[in-house]
């Protein structure tokens, strides 16, 4: 199993914040935002971990986590040199995931579910994609999963009129038929490769099982939501990240 962290992105919701470097190096509780991500996949038992960046902040970030040997696992760093989506960011995890299924966290999600046996159960099975969905009082800010029965049905990114309050979180398991799946995208209306399309790829092909998070969930994109993440995570310390 491969880890894929994305982080790259302009960050202009948390703009003037964002000029020097992107959102992923503010605080959030004690540790800057990505420290957060960082640790779940390290928590998870992924021992491979891709950091996809833009390339203002890949120095910041490798200071900051080093190769990862404090927490006993391999990080490596490419640039995204222009924030062409989340699905284009993945696609630069190609070379390196190769074969394997892989476990992708947007940089930006802060959870305290812990994923270990999501990513064990995947790794015994590893075929199609897992997502996993929140309830959420405000659905029009995200990807919003359609669920009948057990199975999600389809999902739409930021739609006016949410058909259900199932956020779509930033993290994914994906077999390694992912890449081919993004070989075949287009751009959306926004000129970005949507992760939301790969997801629709997936459940089209009746290959997406999902899990509604039982714990806390933000995505910290937002000045408000970034203080909903702080709050959270204000006692939250690792001691692996010295
Ligand atoms: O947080 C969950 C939501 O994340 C999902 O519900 C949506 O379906 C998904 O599209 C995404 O929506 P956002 O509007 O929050 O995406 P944002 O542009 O903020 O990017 C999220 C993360 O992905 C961020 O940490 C940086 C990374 N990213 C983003 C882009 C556009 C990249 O690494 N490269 C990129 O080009």
């Amino acid at each position: 199993m491969k880890g894929v962290i994305l982080a790259g992105g302009t960050g202009t919701r948390l703009a003037p914040l964002t000029h020097l470097f992107n959102k992923h190096l503010l605080p959030v509780g004690r540790y800057p935002m990505i420290v957060h991500p960082f640790m779940q996949m390290v928590n998870s038992g992924v021992q491979d971990v891709l950091v996809v960046t833009s390339p203002d902040t890949v120095g910041f970030l490798a200071r900051l986590i080093g190769d990862g040997h404090r927490q006993g696992v391999q990080v490596s760093y490419r640039v995204q040199e222009h924030p062409g989506g989340i699905a284009h960011g993945l696609a630069l995890a190609r070379d390196f995931v190769g074969e394997h299924p892989c476990l992708v966290i947007l940089g930006d999600n802060i959870l305290t579910d812990n994923l270990k046996p999501y990513v064990e159960s995947f790794r015994a099975a590893p075929q199609g994609a897992h997502i996993f969905v929140k309830a959420v009082d405000d659905p029009t800010r995200y990807g919003v999963a359609e669920v009948r029965g057990n199975q999600v049905t389809r999902i739409v990114e930021k739609p006016k009129q949410p058909k259900s309050n199932y956020a779509v979180t930033g993290i994914y398991l994906y077999d390694e038929r992912v890449f081919a799946v993004i070989d075949r995208l287009s751009p959306s209306g926004r000129g970005e490769y949507e992760i939301t399309d790969v997801n629709n790829d997936y459940i089209g092909r009746h290959a997406m099982s999902h899990t509604v998070l039982t714990g806390d969930w933000v995505d910290a994109g937002t000045f408000s939501s970034m203080q909903v993440a702080n709050q959270l995570m204000q006692d939250c310390t690792y001691p692996e990240f010295a």
